[in-house]
């Protein structure tokens, strides 16, 4: 299994403090039976530039390599971000930086807003034909908006993905909606957005299995199939 949002690096944003308590959710997650966790901590563009944000990244890594040793025991990890949408990020010319591994899959927060804002479809699009970057919408089930299928359908048409948190499918109104989405092949990655020890094993599980048992695996199985192919990795659930 992959959890595709997490923040597990020490010391950059709201997640782990130290590289002891990244160690642990790692530790914790692979017990869970997650083979691949992508590390995504928070950038907010209108707050710091790409340069220091990927600096401190770089020192973060750095603190929890020299604690994970041969990392006997541990997922596999991906270094990404959680991009706040703003138009700050067009200040930079290259953002591949920020990106997934440096490929071309971003993790994107759209700005916490109740209703459909064409200004963030346009954000998204130049992103996809300016910058050639695949946003990753996060938590796609923290927006009203987008529990409307029109709307969420706006976005992929435009060639974002789409990512939803485990938490979801323990909100009423709300799992309902995200389960339609996994059965017709709208979500592309699901993460437990982790920030601290112990990580919340028992919401995840339930999760896991509640769309084993609506969905069903094999539905379950794409959407890992979908993460591990953005990753670049040919594992999938079970294996
Ligand atoms: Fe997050």
């Amino acid at each position: 299994m992959i959890d595709f949002h997490t923040h597990i690096l020490p010391g950059i944003d709201d997640g782990a403090r130290t590289p002891v308590a990244s160690f642990r959710m790692l530790r914790e997650l692979k017990i869970l039976g997650f083979s691949d966790v992508v590390l995504t901590p928070h950038f907010y563009p209108d707050k710091s530039s790409a340069e220091n944000f990927l600096e401190n990244r770089r020192l973060a890594v750095k603190k929890l390599a020299e604690h994970t040793g041969d990392r006997t025991g541990l997922p596999n990890v991906y270094i990404g971000c959680e991009m706040h949408l703003s138009e700050h990020i067009f200040n930079n010319t290259d953002i591949s930086k920020l990106c997934i591994g440096g490929g071309r899959f971003l993790l994107t927060e759209l700005p916490d807003t109740d209703f459909f804002s064409e200004v963030a479809l346009n954000a998204v699009s130049k992103l996809i034909n300016d910058y050639n970057v695949v946003p990753v919408l996060a938590h796609i089930d923290r927006y009203a908006f987008l529990l409307k299928e029109k709307n969420l359908y706006r976005f992929l048409e435009a060639g974002c993905l789409a990512q939803v948190n485990f938490s979801a499918f323990s909100k009423f109104g709300i799992k309902g909606k995200i389960l339609k989405y996994i059965e017709k092949g709208y979500i592309s990655a699901l993460g437990s957005d982790s920030h601290y020890a112990p990580v919340k094993s028992d919401m995840i599980l339930k999760s896991i299995s509640l769309i084993e048992k609506k969905a069903g695996r094999d539905k379950l199985e794409r959407v890992f199939a979908k993460s591990a192919k953005i990753l670049g990795i040919s594992g999938s659930y079970g294996k």
